[in-house]
């Protein structure tokens, strides 16, 4: 086994909110296959956003099958795959029928806004002020528990098998690992989540990373009528089973990660004070706090960074979440259709020099970090007979870009340390100008790697690690170091201050609609 470690390979499993993906990578890190599908996201009514969970399995096995034969046509061989990692979207919200094992409805994705309502009565329940400093994240619509409460009080058959015990709840990594081990047909069901993704639900305890009788006691959730994934470290070649069928079959599966700590993890972000942002459907900015969990007082989440189990003690983060970022673009070729690809969004916003005055706050689920304004609508502002869709394609860019700056002014009167330098991946993150201007209105340097599948790669390092591809993080100094590029800020001081403050100020009108 020694010698052959150097011809070890690791699959990570990549499911997102508009696609999924199997990659292969080899020891140094490097993606050698790959393959992905998009699927289809439902919006049924205003404010609500569902995916089919049987699509979601099904992508990710084609996946699979796909990338497997591509990597064997290269002349690998797939009993060289070690172990394989997963990570995916996080609040998004499944619920099984635990006899059956099919899904009771449509899996609710986490910006849906359909919890509103609910999320308004619950900030006026006895307790709702303590919630945060046990679980670190405010009460809004984005959580998996406020989602689940509202499956149990509004859809009938949610509503039947949790008053006949035989309701299965879970995020898309609990649904995807109980699937892949055989579901309700396996010799012994899997029902697991790791603890990334068990802190965004708003049923754990951020400091014992367990189930919280508060918490679950706040929502009302019974657990003896609903079966909750157990809590596990995000890398251990146990308790995540094995793949029970496919080109893969027997494969451990050794690593779970929520995408964001994916990406932590894949930028090999381990020293506290190391930040990433995620500019994919949202953009997501995690700062590395070290062992002990930091509570926000401006508008932030504190979350499991990851937890790679084996002694080690749990890593947290400060998270910024944005609800927007790739889906605004998406916004702008598919319910504009100003462009025919995503890509074509940066040439149409550099065919203008400036904004042209228009600001345009992206608030399709409300707002997110550090604002948490449930009732803001996507507004735009500044638009005269001079507007183009080039104004608008660069204001949209822009918006997550004021963000991402709000953000970071939180985090640094969170921390009192202000970060010098910001790791960025996902797909936005290829547009040079939007970089560029990331670094000009936060006046800090954007870091970005050549190979940005870093969130699959956290994931296979979380499934390397517990199968002996890699031993310690140590043994990860060298990935993804090379071909880095750097964009400094490049603006006046003055000039992005004034920027920033016709944001805020667009943000604060914003407010207050009602469909
Ligand atoms: O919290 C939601 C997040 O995990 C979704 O990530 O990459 O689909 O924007 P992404």
């Amino acid at each position: 086994d020694e010698e052959k470690k150097h011809h070890w390979f690791v699959g990570s499993i990549d499911q997102g909110t508009t696609s999924s993906r199997f990659l292969i990578f080899n020891g140094e890190g490097d993606p050698v296959a790959s393959h992905q599908i998009e699927f289809e996201n439902l919006y049924p009514k205003s404010g609500w956003h569902e995916h089919d969970p049987l699509e979601l399995l099904n992508s990710v096995e084609q996946c699979i099958e796909e990338a497997v034969r591509k990597f064997v046509e290269l002349g690998f061989s797939k009993s060289d795959i070690r172990s394989i990692g997963i990570t995916n979207q996080r609040e998004t919200t499944v619920v099984w029928d635990s006899t059956t094992g099919e899904p009771l409805c449509n899996a609710v994705v986490w910006p849906d806004t359909r919890t509103k309502t609910l999320v308004r009565e619950l900030k006026t329940r006895e307790n709702a002020d303590a919630l945060m400093d046990l679980c670190g994240l405010p009460l809004s619509t984005y959580p998996s528990s406020v989602k689940l409460l509202w499956l149990i009080q509004n859809d009938d058959a949610v509503k039947r098998a949790y008053e006949e015990g035989r309701l299965a709840f879970g995020t898309v990594d609990s649904w995807l690992i109980y699937k892949l081990n055989g579901g309700a047909k396996a010799e012994k069901p899997i029902h697991v989540t790791d603890s990334t993704n068990a802190s965004r639900t708003m049923f754990m305890n951020l400091r014992t990373l367990q189930y919280d009788d508060k918490l679950l006691g706040f929502f009302g959730i019974d657990k003896t009528k609903v079966q909750l994934p157990k809590i596990v470290p995000s890398s251990d070649a146990e308790c995540f089973g094995k793949v029970a069928s496919g080109p893969l079959v027997n494969v451990p599966i050794a690593g779970c990660l929520g995408d964001q700590s994916s990406a932590l993890v894949g930028q090999c972000g381990f020293n506290p004070g190391q930040a990433k942002n995620t500019y994919g459907t949202g953009c997501f900015l995690l700062y590395n706090v070290g062992t002990e969990p930091v509570i926000s007082k401006y508008g932030l989440l504190a979350t499991v960074a990851y937890d790679f189990g084996r002694g080690r003690k749990p890593v947290y983060a400060l998270e910024g979440s944005i609800a927007v970022a790739g889906s605004g673009v998406k916004f702008l070729m598919n319910n504009l259709g100003f462009v025919n690809q995503s890509s074509e969004i940066t040439s149409l916003a550099e065919s203008v020099p400036d904004n042209g005055g228009v600001v345009f706050v992206t608030a399709f689920s409300g707002l997110f970090a550090p604002y948490w304004i449930d009732d803001a609508k996507g507004t735009l502002f500044g638009i005269t007979q001079h507007t183009t869709k080039a104004h608008i394609a660069r204001a949209t860019l822009e918006a997550t870009c004021y963000q991402t700056r709000a953000i970071l002014e939180a985090m640094e009167k969170d921390s009192g340390h202000k970060l010098e330098s910001l790791a960025v991946d996902g797909g936005v993150s290829n547009s040079d100008l939007c970089m560029q201007t990331q670094a000009d209105v936060s006046g800090i340097r954007v870091d970005r790697p050549r190979m940005r599948e870093t969130t699959a790669l956290g994931a296979a390092i979380a499934a390397g690690l517990a199968t002996g591809v890699w031993k310690e993080l140590e043994d990860l100094r060298e990935v993804n170091r090379n071909g880095r590029k750097v964009f400094t800020p490049q603006m006046e001081r003055s000039q992005a201050d004034r920027l920033f403050k016709k944001w805020e100020q667009a943000v604060e009108m914003s407010r207050g609609w009602v469909n």
